[in-house]
C-alpha cells in the first residue's frame, strides 16, 4: 500500500518530496461522498479506514463500495475476469470500518471529512479530532458550501487544515478542488494536490470563497434556466437542448438540477445569497421553493422539473 503511494509521489517535483506522504486516510462520514472517496483512496493503494455512526450504516458503505467496483472491473477487466475480481478482494481489503473516531485517528496522516453538511458539527468533529490525532495528520473537509477557515477555526491546526472538494459520483468524476485558507501552508496545499493526483484525479486550486469555481459557476447558471423556464420563455425541454446542443454541456441545467437534488440547489443559492445579498444570481424562485416544498426533488425521489 506504501508502495504504491510513495512510488507515484517520488515521480512529482522535488517539491513534492517535503510533503507529508498520505498513506493511511481517515474517512469520516460513510455517505454518498465518503464511500466514494474511500473507494479512490484504497483502489490507489492507500490503507482507509471508515468512519460513521452505526455498524449498519457502513455495512452499506461496503455494499455501495462493492457495487461500484464490480461495475469498474467490468469495463476494465473485460477479458480477465478474474484479476477483476483479485482486484476487487485488494481494494476491499485495503478498507477498515469503525465507528469509533478515537482509534481511528491514531496513525492517520489525513482525515477527510464527508459528513453532514452543517458547521457546527463539522466544528464539533474536528476541534476532537484535534486532540486524537498525530501532530502531522493533514485535516480536510468536503463541504461544498461551508467555509473552510470557519470550520478549521475549530481546531490548533489552521496551517495543517484545507478543503478537498470531490464530485458526485467521486469514481466517475476526474476533478477535485484543492482549497486554501490564508491560514493553509504550503506542504499541506502541496500534499493535498499531490493526494489528489495520486487518486487520478485532476485537482485545481481555489481560495476559500464560497462556491469555490464549479458551484459558483453552475449554480447561479442552473438558476437562470430557472427563471427563465418559471417566466415561460422558452420550454424546460428547449432550455435542457438549447444548453447541451449550444453550449456543449452533456447535461442541460434541468436535468442537472433533478440529478444533484432541488433541496441542494436551494439550500446553495440560499447560502450564497447569505453571504452576497444584492447579487440577483443569488435570488430564490418561488417555483423552485414550490417543488420542494412538495418534496419534488428531483432524481432521487422520482419527480422534480422532469418525472424518473
Ligand atoms: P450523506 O448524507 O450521503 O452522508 C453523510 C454521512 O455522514 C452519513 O452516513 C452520516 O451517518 C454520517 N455522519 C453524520 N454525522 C457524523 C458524525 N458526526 N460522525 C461520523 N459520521 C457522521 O452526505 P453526502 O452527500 O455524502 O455529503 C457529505 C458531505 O459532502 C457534505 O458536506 C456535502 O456538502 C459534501 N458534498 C456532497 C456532494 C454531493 O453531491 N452529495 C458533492 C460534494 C460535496
Amino acid at each position: 500500500m506504501a508502495f504504491a503511494t510513495s512510488q507515484v509521489v517520488r515521480g512529482f517535483s522535488s517539491s513534492a518530496v517535503r510533503n507529508v506522504v498520505i498513506k493511511n486516510v481517515t474517512i469520516i462520514g460513510g455517505g454518498q461522498m465518503g464511500a466514494g472517496i474511500a473507494q479512490v483512496a484504497a483502489s490507489t493503494g492507500h490503507s482507509v479506514t471508515l468512519v460513521d455512526t452505526s455498524d449498519d450504516i457502513l455495512k452499506k458503505s461496503i455494499k455501495t463500495i462493492e457495487g461500484s467496483l464490480k461495475r469498474v472491473v467490468k469495463k476494465k477487466f473485460a477479458d480477465k475476469p478474474e484479476a477483476g475480481e483479485e482486484f476487487i478482494k485488494k481494494v476491499v481489503q485495503n478498507v477498515s470500518t469503525s465507528t469509533d473516531v478515537e482509534s481511528a485517528v491514531q496513525s492517520s496522516d489525513l482525515v477527510v471529512e464527508a459528513i453532514v453538511e452543517n458547521l457546527k458539527i463539522k466544528q464539533d468533529l474536528f476541534s476532537r479530532l484535534d486532540k486524537l490525532a498525530p501532530p502531522h495528520t493533514i485535516f480536510a473537509s468536503n463541504t461544498s458550501s461551508l467555509s473552510i477557515s470557519d470550520i478549521a477555526s475549530s481546531t490548533s491546526r489552521q496551517d495543517r487544515f484545507g478543503g478537498l472538494h470531490f464530485f458526485n459520483p467521486v469514481p466517475m468524476m476526474k476533478l477535485v478542488e484543492v482549497i486554501g485558507t490564508p491560514a493553509t501552508s504550503q506542504e499541506t496545499l502541496d500534499s493535498l494536490l499531490n493526494f489528489s493526483k495520486v487518486l487520478r484525479k485532476t485537482p485545481v486550486s481555489c481560495k476559500d470563497t464560497f462556491g469555490f469555481v464549479v458551484n459558483r459557476l453552475l449554480v447561479p447558471c442552473i438558476m437562470e434556466a430557472i427563471r427563465l423556464y418559471e417566466r415561460g420563455d422558452a420550454s424546460k425541454e428547449d432550455i435542457d437542448i438549447a444548453m447541451k446542443l449550444g453550449a456543449g454541456h452533456p447535461m442541460g441545467p434541468l436535468e442537472l438540477a433533478d440529478y444533484i437534488g432541488l433541496d441542494i440547489i436551494n439550500s446553495v443559492i440560499e447560502a450564497f445569497r447569505t453571504k452576497d445579498p444584492n447579487n440577483p444570481l443569488f435570488n430564490s424562485s418561488d417555483l423552485l421553493n414550490k417543488l420542494v416544498a412538495e418534496g419534488k426533488l428531483g432524481r432521487k425521489t422520482g419527480e422534480g422539473f422532469f418525472k424518473y
